[in-house]
């Protein structure tokens, strides 16, 4: 995938930060005792790299972009990395233990399509989407500077409701939501950096004029602030089980 090929250079230099749905990951890993988890769109492997020290079992990363996963890969973790696009897994039925995708649903096309991929390689178990719930995508605060923004994302980012919907139409039970919020940096030398480097996908769709003039005004009010700003981060788990 074109769009995370021209990230992964500097996907993990500015993608660090809470992740606070891992605690859940955890919690069902630990509760069910399982042993074969499957993460789809793995990335660069982040997911695994902070579950690691918590949970020993067999981890699969599936990814579209080669790049994403060469930065895996360097991580060393004990972990077998898949090139293959998550429409079609290439995974034997009933395989699998647990589900995880974060921040991976906005990038595909057909998320029912995906959700039947799932449930096919799912023994008995989970699966666990992380995404941005619709109410922050409305009111992000990079919105004030780059107008397109929210539009952009709310066309991408699926609502919460109509990922619950599809899980219950494909025989998930117990389907379960988890908000968060974490504070993040923001208006900070360090936090233009990260939007000059387009660290978030929506950065590299708003049209380039668009994008200048942001960073324009951005870097103004930046030098204007003499203290830290913070931003409330937010983003929704999705959770759902089949037998
Ligand atoms: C926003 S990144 C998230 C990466 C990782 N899950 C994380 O939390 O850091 C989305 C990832 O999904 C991958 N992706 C997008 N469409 C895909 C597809 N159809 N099949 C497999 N991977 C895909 C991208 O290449 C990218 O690495």
């Amino acid at each position: 995938m074109d769009l995370f090929n021209k990230c992964a250079e500097n996907y993990d230099q500015f993608r660090k930060g809470s992740t606070p749905y891992l605690f859940t990951i955890i919690s069902l890993l630990k509760r069910f005792k399982n042993r074969n988890i499957l993460d789809l769109g793995c990335g660069t492997g982040n997911l695994f790299l902070q579950l690691s020290p918590h949970w020993k079992g067999n981890y699969v990363g599936i990814d579209i972009s080669e790049k994403m996963l060469r930065k895996a890969q360097e991580k060393k973790i004990s972990a077998e990395w898949i090139y293959a696009d998550v429409r079609n897994i290439p995974c034997q039925d009933a395989s699998f233990d647990g589900i995880t995708g974060i921040y991976v649903l906005h990038l595909l096309d057909d998320i029912s399509r995906i959700l039947t991929e799932s449930r096919r390689i799912l023994k008995s178990g989970w699966v666990v989407f992380v995404s941005a719930p619709h109410h922050f995508i409305k009111n992000h605060p990079l919105n004030q500077f780059f107008p397109s923004f929210s539009k952009i994302d709310i066309q991408r980012f699926p609502e919460e409701e109509k990922i619950v919907d599809l899980l219950k139409g494909k025989g998930f039970y117990n389907i379960r939501r988890e908000y968060y919020i974490s504070v993040r940096d923001w208006l900070s030398e360090e936090y233009l950096e990260k939007i000059r480097s387009k660290f978030i996908s929506t950065l590299r769709l708003i049209p380039q004029d668009e994008f200048e003039e942001g960073l324009i005004k951005m870097q103004e009010e930046v030098s204007k602030s003499s203290y830290q700003k913070l931003i409330p981060w937010e983003s929704v788990l999705i959770m759902g089980f089949c037998d």
